[in-house]
């Protein structure tokens, strides 16, 4: 294991080691499989890029049936919040009536994931709700619940287990955060 690492212009150093995140992502499996398991198919639907790690390993510890797609809705450039997002891509399941599951990286001001349900709203869902890996909760401005988390985090700035820094950091199985130097 690296304990630093320098992507773009910024060094980071490590802050959560692979084994505190399986051991994360196995709490809210759990939480997720109690609420889901006796739901008819229920979907995750993964947002691209952040998400594909915890959502490999997050389906890997459930153990009834469910279906899995990915999604893109890009919205984020560098270190901070554009507050611009863009569309939904790449949905090419019926949703209608379905029970949804919104599979993310990092919630930070929530402006993605607010997005996201609303246009899913469209497809006529019977349910939907989000499981996210990180949370920032100093940073979240809606009101909307964050249904399953499985790490809360303070502000700081992190990459590691999918999550990029201008498309750097994601293979990293740690999660790293950033230096002040
Ligand atoms: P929000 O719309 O402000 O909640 O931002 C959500 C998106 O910003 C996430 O899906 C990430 O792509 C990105 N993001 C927010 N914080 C971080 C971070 O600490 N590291 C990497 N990406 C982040
Ligand atoms: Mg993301």
């Amino acid at each position: 294991m690296e304990h630093t690492i320098q992507l773009h212009d910024k060094k980071f150093k490590i802050m959560i080691p692979a084994e505190e995140i399986d051991r994360a992502v196995s709490a809210v499996a759990e939480r997720v499989r109690e609420d889901y398991k006796e739901i008819d198919t229920p979907v995750f639907l993964g947002v691209l890029n952040g998400s594909f790690m915890f959502m490999s390993d997050l389906i890997k510890k459930l153990d009834f049936n469910c279906e899995l797609s990915f999604v893109k809705l890009s919205s984020y450039t560098g270190d901070h919040t554009t507050g611009e997002v863009k569309t939904l891509i790449g949905l090419n399941n019926n949703l209608k009536d379905r029970h949804v599951i919104i599979v993310e990286d990092i919630v930070d001001t929530g402006e993605s994931m607010e997005h996201m349900i609303d246009l899913l709203k469209a497809y006529e869902p019977a349910s939907i709700r989000m499981c996210t890996l990180f949370f920032k909760p100093a940073a979240y401005r809606k009101t909307m619940p964050v249904d399953y988390c499985a790490m809360e985090i303070g502000n700081e700035f992190i990459v590691g287990y999918g999550l990029d820094y201008n498309q750097l950091g994601r293979n990293f199985k740690d999660i790293y955060v950033v230096t002040e130097e």
